[in-house]
């Protein structure tokens, strides 16, 4: 067995490839692949008269060269040709390629990405972007990773404020990428999420870049610390989400407190703006391609 090379062998039945099949899934543990339209190779035959390749077939991926399973192939060709009276015969093709690092290949392939004041990196990334604040984000199942139009609005936003010693919530961590932003630039950030994937992953994330929340919870902004009244609250969800909880946000904002608001089709604008306007007034409106993320003002006198 060799650890630096594979072994890619083609087989394509001329007759009754639903019997290479059985036999293959019986006397391989190997991977199969079922093709149509093979490369044009330099196969060998077997059978008795060779018959035109047929335009479909299989390819085993294995770590040993297949001869042995060649061998017994040829011999089951025999047997079912002698029994059926057919000529039952296969085209084969077999090279080693060599194995590639997978984790290195797909590591390479995630970007750092740059975003407002913000650099996004993977932590297998050594190299930082000067004059930006580094994110390390390493992909995972929450959603947050500076890819999407609708985070990547609200960390522009982000850059142009200051937030140094104040108090923010972020509804919808996801991976937690607002707070860490914010965090990064001096905020207290509480965060919460309905899915405890992502709390979890905030809770790493948070670690990675060697940062501090203040308060974490598995929930949503009702379930917020009674007397909290934010500096300001984040929520990139869909807008029919962010409607429903205006109530919410009322309660725990207070006069002047900045609300982000993203994750909204221009479509549904007008229904969010229409739900925030008896408390809060729109200060800045940003759009990319069909997302929009507004940021308002909680009105003084309300
Ligand atoms: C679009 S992602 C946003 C992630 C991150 N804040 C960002 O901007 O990239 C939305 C997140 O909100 C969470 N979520 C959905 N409905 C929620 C709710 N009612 N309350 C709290 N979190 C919710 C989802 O689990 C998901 O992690």
């Amino acid at each position: 067995m060799c650890q630096d090379f594979y072994f890619k062998t083609f087989i394509l039945p001329t007759h009754r490839p639903d019997l290479f099949a059985h036999y293959l899934l019986e006397f391989t543990k190997e991977a199969i692949e079922e093709i149509d339209s093979p490369p044009a190779l330099d196969y060998h035959y077997f059978g008795n008269t060779p018959l035109a390749p047929p335009s479909a077939g299989f390819v085993i991926y294995s770590k040993e060269s297949c001869e042995a399973l060649l061998d017994h192939l040829k011999g089951v060709c025999c047997l079912l040709g002698a029994r059926l009276q057919e000529n039952i015969g296969f085209y084969h093709h077999s090279s080693a390629h060599p194995n590639l690092d997978w984790v290195q290949a797909y590591q390479q392939s995630v970007e750092p990405l740059a975003c407002g004041q913000f650099y996004i990196t993977p932590s297998w990334n050594s190299q930082m972007h000067g004059g930006l604040i580094p994110l390390v984000l390493d992909p995972s199942l929450a959603f947050g990773t500076g890819r999407h139009e609708s985070t990547r609005l609200l960390l522009q936003e982000i850059s142009c404020l200051e937030v140094q010693g104040k108090l923010s919530l972020d509804v919808g961590c996801g991976s937690g990428i607002l707070s860490l932003a914010l965090a990064k630039k001096g905020g207290i950030v509480h965060v919460c999420d309905t899915d405890t994937q992502a709390t979890a992953q905030t809770q790493a994330n948070f670690a990675h870049n060697g940062l501090e929340y203040a308060r974490l919870w598995e929930g949503s902004i009702h379930n917020a610390p009674p007397n909290a009244r934010y500096d300001l609250i984040m929520i990139n969800i869909i807008a029919d989400v962010i409607v429903q909880m205006c109530p919410d946000v009322v309660k725990v904002s207070k006069e002047g407190s900045l609300l982000l608001l993203s994750g909204i089709l221009d479509a549904h604008e007008g229904a969010v703006l229409n739900a925030y306007s008896q408390d809060f007034a729109l200060v800045h409106r940003a759009q990319e391609n069909e997302w929009v993320c507004l940021t308002l003002r909680r009105h003084f006198n309300s």
